[in-house]
């Protein structure tokens, strides 16, 4: 059972509250974010940020929630466990096997969602400008971001997607389950085949333990675009490592993470924010936390 929180009963002069669980939090952009979003949208809201290691990750959560919160972000490590705390699971979230936003569905339980795999697409498409459908695509790593992101990438009718990991059962494993969805391979780095590769995207953590993925050389070439779902205010290591290999062009993955966010404030609000603005304004390198 949740403890629902009926909008009803609500007072209507309370300021809605939503927050981010993770850990470690402290430097994320989602309060500036969601709070650039309610400017924009003429709607209050407050947006905090909880950290909760795992073993405390479900009581802060439903503490929150239970106390009134109309909404919640999840990020590392909390994603997977957070797929129990949810009532329904879009299909999305599902095949991601994570949850990154909760909502309280119309009947009162708690709808869990993934809105990362949307976000990337977007920032691809709409603001990157790329057309995925025919395109070679390689995806390194093999963990939860990776996860995330493959079934959207497929629905983009790629010509074949590539998953390259380290440990190269995890990939095996991934590309097994979205195998149905479709042309999906796998392999260690060492053995990733035909490059170069139309796009190259950095699903790994490694640049968390100050490494780079070992990506082989003839996977990038002078049409190649790169994407970093890591972000950083200068390029990524990994974005840095592509262009040193003569990549067509670098990104890292601020849209991804103004573009998730989006699609979570269209779930809890019911519109979706423009994203142009606020995303200038993060990969300006001035800009300090
Ligand atoms: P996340 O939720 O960020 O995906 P994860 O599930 O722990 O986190 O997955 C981390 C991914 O980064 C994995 O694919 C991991 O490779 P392994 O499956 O072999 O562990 C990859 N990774 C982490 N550090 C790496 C490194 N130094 N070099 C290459 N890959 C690395």
């Amino acid at each position: 059972m949740h403890e629902g929180n009926p909008v009803g009963l609500r007072s209507r002069l309370e300021t809605d509250r939503y927050a981010l669980i993770g850990h470690p939090v402290s430097h994320s952009w989602s309060p500036f974010i969601h709070g650039m979003f309610a400017k924009q949208t003429g709607r209050e809201l407050q947006y905090r940020l909880i950290d909760a290691a795992p073993a405390e990750f479900e009581r802060a959560a439903r503490e929150f929630l239970g106390g009134g919160g109309r909404g919640l972000n999840i990020t590392v490590p909390h994603k997977p466990q957070a797929v129990a705390l949810a009532d329904e699971l879009s299909p999305r979230a599902r095949r991601a096997g994570a949850v990154n936003t909760l909502a309280w569905s119309t009947s009162g339980g708690l709808l869990g969602d993934n809105t990362d795999g949307a976000g990337l697409l977007v920032d691809l498409t709409d603001n990157i400008g790329l057309a995925l459908a025919g395109r070679r695509i390689l995806l390194l790593g093999a963990g939860g971001a990776s996860r995330g992101v493959i079934g959207p990438l497929l629905d983009a009718k790629p010509a074949s997607l590539h998953i390259a990991n380290r440990t190269v059962a995890k990939a095996a494993e991934l590309a097994e389950f979205f195998a149905a969805d479709g042309p999906v391979s796998a392999s260690d780095f060492a053995a990733v085949p035909d490059g170069p590769y139309d796009l190259v995207i950095n699903a790994t953590s490694a640049s968390l333990s100050g490494d780079l993925p070992p990506l082989p050389a003839h996977c990038i070439g002078p049409l190649t675009v790169a994407y970093d779902m890591a972000y950083a205010k200068e390029q990524t290591p990994f974005e840095r490592q592509a262009a040193a290999l003569g990549a067509a062009a670098t990104h890292g993955g601020w849209g991804m993470l103004v573009e998730q966010a989006a699609e979570a404030y269209r779930l809890w609000r019911g519109i979706r924010p423009a994203t142009a603005l606020v995303l200038s304004l993060l990969k300006q390198p001035s800009r300090t936390a």
